[in-house]
């Protein structure tokens, strides 16, 4: 039961003096949803935008979708600043929350789609009691904290574990898959059974943002072929 794929560019590899332009120039290259990274040089060893970027970016008129990735520790305080900046979905590590239920139900209370984090080594076990509060399950394919990192493989055992989940739940819950994607390793992280794709230098730094978008989506297509 894999929903729509979709893919997500991550800002963090954007060039920042020109956000709104790039934001624009991705989404009529052909990407769904746009990722969002926050960063608090503290759950992460880098500092990077938060909801006045993201204000910005809606008043100057982007519609898409808007996936914030908290990185941050603690999550509560800034997520309602989030929903009031624009922001569509909030993901967050549950590491980083006390209380992992209640900031779902605060995320979800504010108008946003709740979704959790997980880093590479980050046990799957958080998912036992929440799965049928969430409506995304992020899987990260790198440490947190910067773009431009290498894939790691081990996340893909993984990824088909959350699959299963995810269809024995029966409910509409996004596997989307953070780090290292690029056009020769969608096809796998595709095939294993994610549906949205975070690619962020892949795609920013590729000089044609639509051809990579669209070799992105034939991987994709031709993993679903196969399955
Ligand atoms: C890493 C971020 C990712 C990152 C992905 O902490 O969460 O979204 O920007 O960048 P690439 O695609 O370059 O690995
Ligand atoms: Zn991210």
């Amino acid at each position: 039961m894999k929903q729509v794929p979709w893919i997500a560019p991550s800002l963090l590899s954007a060039d920042f003096a020109r956000l709104g332009e790039e934001v624009r120039a991705v989404l009529a290259a052909g990407a769904d949803i746009i990722h969002f990274d926050v960063m608090d040089n503290h759950y992460v060893p880098n500092l990077t935008i938060g909801p006045l970027v993201c204000e910005a970016l809606r008043k100057s008129g982007i519609t898409a979708p808007i996936d914030v990735h908290l990185m941050v520790k603690p999550v509560d305080r800034i997520v309602p600043d989030f929903a009031k900046a624009g922001a569509t979905w909030i993901t967050f590590h549950p590491e980083a929350s006390e209380h992992i239920d209640r900031t779902i139900g605060l995320i979800r209370e504010s108008g946003c789609r709740p979704g959790l984090v997980f880093n590479p080594a980050t046990p799957l076990v958080w998912l036992d009691h929440v799965l049928d509060k969430i409506d995304m399950v992020l899987l990260m394919s790198v440490n947190p904290g910067f773009g431009g990192q290498s894939f790691i493989a081990s996340v893909l055992p993984k990824i088909e574990r959350v699959r299963e989940l995810i269809d024995r739940s029966g409910r509409e819950i996004r596997l989307e898959v953070d780090g290292g994607v690029k056009v020769d390793n969608i096809e796998v992280v595709a095939a294993a059974g994610a549906d949205t794709f975070v690619a962020g230098s892949a795609i920013f730094g590729a000089s044609d943002y639509r051809a990579t978008i669209g070799a992105m989506r034939e991987k994709i297509a031709s993993a679903r072929r196969g399955a």
